[in-house]
């Protein structure tokens, strides 16, 4: 079992380079299932979803071929619609994209009920519903997820719910349907914007992504494209946060400042100081910190992926913070860890309240997902003394080389395997 042990109390300095999209290039990917020539990705981050998603197509038929660290050439022409088990799909969420690409593709799909972070309730109705105005007969047999359609005909679609998986899923459902699909309340995440440019470049017609209207005109087909994922705002959002706990003097390049502005905002009026630049920002940890209010929208709100990182910077500001959690019912798992390391913080259903304290105390800890593992790390490198973070296969699923990148700016991290416990000395120890 991989774990880090992080001293802390150190200052960082230097610079880290951000790397891409995770959000972006996991759906990205599967979209290149819909082109008819292969197609060259370009800053693709080395993180674990990435290869569980190549694997996946792949074993579908793709020909994936690295062109160098953080570029890969797909050509898609061999692929089958091989349906996807749960062996695949509870590793991580973003399987749902192989349903609207595969739809696209072959106006069928099967595709388990996916995984991912565990942060409560996180149904599929609206992709479905999505789907289904499409011309598709969804069905749900022993936790797969079959669809089919005799043809795929755009339609007018209204989402209850802001959902980034419902709009980039009807996407790629309608890019190659027939007739026009206009998408309503859809999300407007920067990597929605990012997939919609990608099939662009493949051809596709698509306008409106980044606002709360999408319109979709189906092409017949599409064709190769070289295309570079957006730079990952949460990976930078979370070195914003490192720089600000540790009261570290950091530069974060490879950025698009614009789509960090409601994490500067939040950490500006906390006290930290951030400078922008044109792809690049000097983030600037302060001695003093006020407690704040924050409560997590879709975009351009305040993100909720990185609503742990800044409860934790929140942990140490003075005074006391409230935030709410208003995406998802069970984003606060992180704060019993947080509380072993001596955080002040009462959590009511989707409302935590933060009583700052001085200093946190390194302490053993378990990433419960993604976000919270983040987390974790930034209390670990503020806080007096050491910490163990456990379970850290959650966070290697979203940030690239986060040790190595850290220890570059001077921290003390470093990350060991350690034999698992055999479980009759576990039962013994009990
Ligand atoms: C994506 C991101 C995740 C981020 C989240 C919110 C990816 C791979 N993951 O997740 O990192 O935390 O957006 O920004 O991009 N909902 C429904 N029905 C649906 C779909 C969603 O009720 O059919 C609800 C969810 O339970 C949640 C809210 O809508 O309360 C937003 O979820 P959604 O935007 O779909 O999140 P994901 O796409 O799963």
């Amino acid at each position: 079992m991989e774990k880090y042990i992080i001293k802390g109390g150190k200052k960082l300095s230097g610079e880290v380079v951000i790397s891409g999209a995770k959000n972006a290039v996991v759906a990205i990917l599967p979209a290149v299932i819909l082109s008819d020539e292969p197609c060259v990705i370009e800053n693709i981050p080395g993180i674990s979803d990435v290869s569980i998603t190549l694997q996946i197509m792949s074993e579908m038929g793709a020909k994936i071929r690295m062109i160098n660290k953080t570029s890969v050439e797909i050509d898609p022409r061999g692929i089958m619609n091989v349906p996807i088990p749960y062996e695949k799909a509870k590793r991580m969420r973003a399987t749902t994209y192989f349903l609207g690409t595969l739809l696209g593709r072959f106006h069928s799909a099967h595709v388990s009920m996916p995984g991912g972070c565990n942060l409560g309730d996180r149904p599929i109705d609206q992709h479905l519903k999505c789907f289904a105005a499409l011309g598709t007969k969804c069905e749900l047999d022993g936790g797969m997820i079959h669809l089919s359609a005799d043809r795929l005909v755009g339609n007018q679609i209204f989402f209850d719910k802001n959902s980034v998986g419902a709009t980039i899923n009807g996407i790629m459902a309608a890019v190659k349907a027939e007739g026009l699909t206009i998408i309503e309340n859809a999300a407007k995440e920067p990597h929605v914007v990012d997939l919609a440019n990608c099939l662009n470049s493949m051809g596709a017609d698509i306008i409106g992504a980044g606002t709360d209207v999408i319109k979709i005109r189906g092409v017949r087909s599409l064709h190769g494209t070289t295309y570079s994922v957006i730079p990952d705002q949460i990976e930078a959002g979370t070195f914003m946060a490192v720089a600000a706990a540790t009261k570290s003097d950091i530069i974060i390049r490879n950025v698009i400042p614009k789509h960090l502005e409601p994490i500067t905002n939040k950490l500006i009026k906390i006290g930290v100081q951030v400078e922008q630049f044109d792809d690049y920002v000097r983030v600037i940890g302060g001695e003093n910190y006020v407690g704040t209010s924050i409560k997590t929208h879709p975009h351009p709100g305040f993100p909720t992926d990185m609503q742990p990182q800044i409860s934790t910077v929140l942990t140490c500001a003075s005074g006391t913070s409230m935030i709410t959690e208003s995406i998802f019912d069970n984003r606060f798992r992180y704060v019993d860890e947080l509380r072993r390391m001596g955080a002040n913080i009462s959590v009511e259903g989707r409302v935590a309240v933060i009583e700052g304290v001085e200093k946190l105390k390194g302490a053993p800890v378990r990433a419960t997902d993604l976000r919270a593992g983040a987390a974790l790390i930034i209390a670990a490198l503020g806080a007096e003394g050491t910490s163990e973070i456990y379970d850290i296969y959650h966070i290697e699923r979203g940030y690239e080389n986060m040790e190595i990148k850290l220890r570059d700016l001077g921290a003390d991290i470093k990350k060991v395997d350690e034999p698992d416990i055999p479980e009759t000395e576990t039962k013994q120890a009990i």
